[in-house]
């Protein structure tokens, strides 16, 4: 850095003994602000799509990020969506501010989709529900409201496997994050034991996250006795349960069965958080359409919470975006529009079905000795394909199929077109 001088009394000073330390600590460091920051890895999931959009093998597959692709492989705007948003289009809407809690025909049918109509406590108005950026910016909310206001033990649980960023969602927030057991790898199922055993040795007052439906990455979910028995432990361990339901109507195609265990925890008593996103089942990725709830133990409760959460939100973001929750507003709110979507709904998952079962037969077709039952078995938009991290380079290196170093295979990029060439990378690499 150049010693800049600066006239003083008719002598000559270094402006480094006039100005004190900031230009001393500046002309110390003799480099930028910035040297100390280190290269950091790309993200684990989003990561796979950059290194997807660079390859120019004509072959390759993109099955890394949870994104729904048609059997052409292309990005699927719902037909309910695009109705939705001519809809929106022909009213000549204003791009005013949204309220800090968002637009409130969005929120007061995200949480009503997730609990159901007939919902006492909803009827209650038990519920403190906010819209929020996506599934990501939902489950932020919460962490910052339990970071801030959770008297019990600091931890929050998580199942072994689960979603990537959940870990930084809390950490960042200042929760200590911990594991139970969830993923049995030798049947590519439920260790439902060994959950409950770990869940039985959590200490008491910690926070549990549970994936509601379509478990992300594994595709393993509790049947609907296993959650009444999970919640029968949550509530005797007295845990404070946080569910996440990234994917409802994902997993089955039914938006009321895949919300089975949030309406089970509503119904059992236990308060709760529950973040939502409608990225998936509405197809809204880049919209960032997704609700907030803490299901409170009053209506007094809820409004006390809520004032709260507004205060955490306005500094975060203000207010969220108007388009995305418009759009499923729109849909939620007309009973026809709402069937088309179901049906739409229905469609996706049927697809991701119709794959995972052409994916195991070809495997079989090509000789495979593996046991790939659990293509089939396993639901929702993952597929724990059981490949190993070294196998799941080699899949990308030689075949340019492109997948999670966790061996995740997303089967909304599998097609009838590409399942072939999948399986045979799948076989060559797993032989
Ligand atoms: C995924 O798991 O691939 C999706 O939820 C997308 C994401 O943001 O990670």
């Amino acid at each position: 850095m150049a010693n800049i001088c600066v006239k003083l009394n008719s002598s000559i000073a270094p402006a480094s003994r006039i100005l004190g330390n900031a230009v001393s600590i500046t002309s110390q460091r003799n480099s930028s602000w910035w040297s100390d920051v280190k290269m950091g890895p790309p993200d684990a999931i989003l990561g796979v799509t950059e290194a997807f959009k660079r390859d120019q093998n004509p072959k390759k597959i993109n099955v890394g990020v949870g994104a729904y692709r048609d059997d052409n492989g292309k990005p699927f705007v719902l037909p309910s969506v695009r109705t939705a948003e001519e809809r929106i289009l022909a009213k000549h809407a204003d791009h005013e501010y949204a309220p800090i809690v968002g637009v409130p025909q969005f929120w007061a049918s995200a949480i009503e989709l997730a609990l159901g109509a007939d919902s006492q406590r909803l009827k209650a108005k038990h519920n403190a529900t906010v819209q929020a950026i996506s599934g990501t910016g939902a489950l932020r909310i919460g962490a910052a409201f339990l970071s801030k206001f959770w008297k019990g033990n600091r931890e929050v649980y998580l199942p072994a496997p689960t979603w990537g960023n959940h870990i930084p969602i809390f950490e960042h927030c200042g929760l200590k994050v911990n594991k139970y057991r969830y993923y049995d790898p030798k049947t590519c199922g439920l260790d439902f034991k060994g959950c409950l055993e770990d869940i039985m040795k959590i200490p008491e007052n910690s926070i549990i996250l549970l994936h509601a439906c379509a478990h992300n990455p594994t595709g393993v979910d509790a049947t609907p006795e296993q959650w009444l028995e999970l919640c029968n432990v949550i509530k005797k361990k007295k845990l404070y349960p946080y569910l996440d339901m990234a994917y409802q109507g994902f997993a089955s195609g039914d938006v009321d069965k895949d919300a089975t265990a949030v309406r089970l925890f509503e119904k059992e008593g236990l308060d709760f958080c529950l973040a939502q996103s409608f990225a998936k089942n509405m197809g809204l990725y880049g919209q960032r359409a997704g609700a907030f709830s803490m299901i409170c133990s009053s209506a007094e409760e809820a409004d006390r919470v809520l004032s709260q959460i507004k205060i955490l939100i306005r500094p975060m973001y203000s207010n969220p975006p108007l388009h995305g929750a418009r759009i499923a507003a729109e849909i939620l709110n007309d009973p026809e529009l709402k069937a088309v979507w179901l049906k739409d709904v229905k469609g996706m998952a049927d697809r991701i079905i119709d794959v995972r079962a052409k994916l195991k037969n070809n495997l079989i077709k090509l000789g495979s000795s593996r046991p790939w039952d659990h293509i089939t078995n396993q639901i929702g938009m993952f597929c724990y394909s059981g490949l190993t991290p070294e196998q799941s380079e080699r899949l990308t290196k030689d075949f340019s199929v492109y997948l999670t170093k966790d061996g995740r295979i997303s089967m909304a990029g599998v097609t009838s077109k590409n399942v072939e060439y999948l399986a045979h990378g799948m076989h060559e690499v797993t032989k």
